[in-house]
C-alpha cells in the first residue's frame, strides 16, 4: 500500500481560513504535519468588519490536535497587507512552501443594479487579492526553485451564473492567473492550480437545501486540494471541480471549426452549426496550439 501523502516541515499559507472551506484545509495539512499561518480579516460574508476571533480560532483547534499554526489577521486585498501575510510565515516558520489562496467575499446583485463599489469589493478580494499574496509568496518560491498554489475559482465564473458578474468575472479571472502562473512556474518547480469547490458554507448556505446540503461537506474538498498542494503532485494549470466527495476536472476545449480562405460574413451564418460543433474538439495547453490548427489549414 502506498504512504500517506506527508506536509512535515512544509509552511503554508492559507487565506480566509478563519471558517468554511479554508478552515478544512488549514486542519487537513496542519493534520499532516505543516506549520500554517491561518489568515482571515474576520469578516461578514460581503467582506465588512473583522475580528481576530476566526483565525484565532482555527489555530487553537490545531494547536489542541498538537499541530503547528499561527494567526494573521491581514487582508489579502491591498499589497501591503498581503506581503504582511507571505511575512507572517517568513518571520515564524521562515519560508513559504504552499499557498492557498481561499479568501473571499459576496456582493450579488443583477447588474442592473451593480454599484461601482461592488465591483471593487469583489475583485478586490478574489482577484486582485490573488495576485497580491501570489506576488509575494512566488518571489520566495522562485528563488527557492520550490511552491505550490491552490488558487480559488468557481463554477459561477467558469459557467456563469446569475446575478454574480462580478463574482464570476472575478473567479475566470483568476483560471487567466493561474494558467499564466502555471507557465512561468513550470522551470522553478512552482506548481500552480486551482479548485472549483462546492461546499455547504456561510457562504452559500442561503442557496444550498435539503440533501444537497448534506453531502457538501466543506471536509470533502479539503483531499482534492491536500494533493494539489503535495510536492509529488506534478500537475499545473488545471481547475479541478471538487465538492460532495467528487473530483473532477474542468478544462477549456476549442471546437475544430469552420473554415473558408475567403471567409465571408455569409460564411459564418451559413455555417454556425459546424463551428459551434464539439466534435473533434481539443483542449490546447499553450496559445500556440491553436495557431497550429488555423495554419494548417493553408496550403
Ligand atoms: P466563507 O465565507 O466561509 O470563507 C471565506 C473566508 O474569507 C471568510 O472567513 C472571510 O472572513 C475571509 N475573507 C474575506 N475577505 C478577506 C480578506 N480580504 N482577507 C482575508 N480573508 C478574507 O466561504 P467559503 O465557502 O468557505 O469560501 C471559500 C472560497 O471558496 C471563496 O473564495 C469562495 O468564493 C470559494 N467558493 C466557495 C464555494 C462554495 O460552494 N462554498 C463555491 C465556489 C467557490
Amino acid at each position: 500500500m502506498s504512504s500517506d501523502l506527508r506536509f512535515d516541515g512544509r509552511v503554508a499559507v492559507v487565506t480566509g481560513a478563519g471558517g468554511g472551506l479554508g478552515r478544512q484545509y488549514a486542519l487537513m495539512l496542519a493534520a499532516r504535519g505543516a506549520h500554517v499561518v491561518v489568515n482571515d480579516i474576520g469578516g461578514s460574508v460581503g467582506g465588512d468588519g473583522s475580528h481576530e476571533g476566526p483565525a484565532a480560532g482555527v489555530v487553537r483547534e490545531i494547536l489542541d490536535g498538537g499541530g503547528s499554526a499561527i494567526a494573521n489577521t491581514d487582508s489579502v486585498s491591498s499589497p501591503d497587507s498581503a506581503e504582511a501575510i507571505v511575512q507572517c510565515a517568513l518571520d515564524k516558520f521562515g519560508t513559504i512552501d504552499i499557498l492557498i489562496n481561499n479568501a473571499g467575499i459576496l456582493r450579488d446583485s443583477t447588474f442592473y443594479k451593480l454599484s461601482p463599489e461592488n465591483i471593487d469589493a469583489v475583485l478586490d478580494v478574489h482577484l486582485r487579492g490573488t495576485f497580491f499574496v501570489s506576488l509575494y509568496a512566488w518571489r520566495v518560491m522562485r528563488d527557492k526553485s520550490y511552491g505550490r498554489i491552490i488558487n480559488t475559482s468557481s463554477n459561477s465564473g467558469l459557467i456563469g451564473n446569475f446575478g454574480q458578474s462580478n463574482y464570476g468575472a472575478a473567479k475566470l479571472g483568476v483560471v487567466g492567473l493561474t494558467r499564466v502562473l502555471a507557465a512561468e512556474g513550470q522551470r522553478f518547480n512552482i506548481n500552480v492550480n486551482a479548485i472549483a469547490p462546492a461546499a455547504l458554507t456561510r457562504m452559500t448556505e442561503s442557496v444550498i437545501e435539503g440533501d444537497t446540503a448534506r453531502i457538501l461537506d466543506p471536509a470533502y474538498v479539503a483531499p482534492a486540494v491536500a494533493w494539489l498542494a503535495h510536492e509529488d503532485c506534478q500537475t499545473s494549470g488545471e481547475v479541478i471541480s471538487a465538492g460532495g466527495g467528487r473530483i473532477a476536472r474542468y478544462f477549456i476545449g476549442l471546437t475544430p471549426g469552420y473554415f473558408a480562405g475567403n471567409l465571408s460574413a455569409e460564411d459564418v451564418r451559413d455555417h454556425w452549426d459546424k463551428v459551434v460543433d464539439e466534435t473533434g474538439y481539443i483542449v490546447p495547453a499553450r496559445p500556440s496550439e491553436e495557431m497550429d490548427l488555423i495554419m494548417k489549414n493553408w496550403p
